[in-house]
């Protein structure tokens, strides 16, 4: 069952988005919106990507772009994309924490990613599935794409959450406020104050130990905090526009330097492992891994974080050999 759509243009790039739920329906939205790409948007309910792609028409003229939808419960639809984006999956409930996912999610992602990338060999995929660090390494296990093609957004929201607290914090324009988070996206994330800056004035300059750490333990707990407010499923809007940013990033080639989750090859001292790190993003994937020079104590806690990415990963690994 397809929605019924006008011919797309064939010059544009085009985007498969897999989970039509709260981040994938949002994110589709973002990319016609901002006039990213075309979009097919791919569920296993069905009527439910066809009637988001129908109601995302439905906007097109109010909006103003010149973008197409396609809402499909079949691969066959997701042919020749440029990029592949899975949101496919259960999100959190209050209490649980993302690796209590693992169980629920790893055959999700893997086969979603396997289908995904047989109809479309030449993509790039991007990982947004919780636990993330975890399925961005399943979802590279079971498509064995070369790893640059490849990658997991957390790193981009995590940033964006502390960008936010330290802007209502200082009463500044968040444009102003610049920040990296690497590490896991869980409970041992790396919210790096050194690295946080005013236009360009250190953060450390302008708030004192006490409250940075407030700041740094909100970041860490920012998903967790909407979680219990919304009281089912997580957060939507700032991780769509998270992944809509690494889009912008490939398909405009643009080089900007995000954190994102990367296949880790002796970087930072870590092998055979996906986490948060600060990479170059172009067209091609991840052009460049930035290796930061990370005090003793912060490369511990990245280590920390990897060692508990993992173990996930090998429990992952274990539900996909059942
Ligand atoms: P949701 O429950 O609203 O949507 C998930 C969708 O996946 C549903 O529509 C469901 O039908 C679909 N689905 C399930 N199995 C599928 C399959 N085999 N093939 C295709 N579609 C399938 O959940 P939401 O809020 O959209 O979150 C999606 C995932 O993204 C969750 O795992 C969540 O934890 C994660 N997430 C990750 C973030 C990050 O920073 N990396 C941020 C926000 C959410
Ligand atoms: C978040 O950080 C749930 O991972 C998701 O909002």
């Amino acid at each position: 069952m397809t929605s019924s759509l006008s011919p797309q243009p064939s010059v544009s790039p085009r985007v498969c988005v897999i989970g039509a739920g709260k981040v994938g329906s949002t994110l589709a939205q973002r990319i016609l919106e901002k006039n990213l790409a075309n979009v097919v948007l791919l569920d296993v309910v069905e009527g439910l990507p066809q009637g988001i792609a129908l109601d995302l028409l439905q906007a097109k003229g109010l909006e103003v772009h010149d973008r197409q939808i396609v809402g499909t419960n079949d691969y066959v639809e997701t042919a020749n994309a440029d990029i592949v984006v899975i949101t496919a999956g259960f999100p959190r409930q209050p209490g649980m924490n993302r690796d209590d996912l693992i169980g629920m999610n790893a055959k999700i992602v893997a086969e979603a990613a396997q289908k995904a990338i047989a109809y479309s060999p030449n993509a790039l995929l991007i990982v947004v599935t919780n636990p993330l660090d975890v399925m961005t390494y399943v979802a590279w296990h079971a498509t064995q794409l070369p790893s640059e093609r490849v990658m997991g957004m957390a790193g981009v929201l995590d940033a964006a959450r502390l960008q936010t607290f330290i802007a209502m914090e200082l009463g500044v324009a968040i444009a102003d406020v610049s920040t990296m988070v690497l590490g896991g996206h869980g409970d041992l994330m790396l919210p790096l104050p050194r690295y946080c800056t005013v236009r360009g004035v250190p953060l450390r300059e302008l708030l004192d130990a006490e409250a940075i750490a407030r700041l740094m333990e909100r970041t860490r707990n920012g998903g967790a905090e909407l979680v219990q407010l919304f009281k089912k499923g997580g957060a939507y809007f700032a991780p769509a526009s998270a992944a809509c940013q690494m889009i912008g990033a490939i398909l405009r080639d643009r080089s900007n330097l995000l954190p994102a989750a990367a296949y880790l090859q002796g970087e930072y001292g870590l092998k055979d492992v996906f986490i948060g790190v600060p990479c170059r993003l172009g067209n091609k994937g991840i052009e460049k891994i930035i290796e930061l020079q990370l005090h003793d104590r912060e490369l511990a806690e990245l280590h920390a974080s990897a060692k508990s990415v993992r173990k996930n990963v090998e429990i992952a690994l274990k539900v996909l050999a059942e």
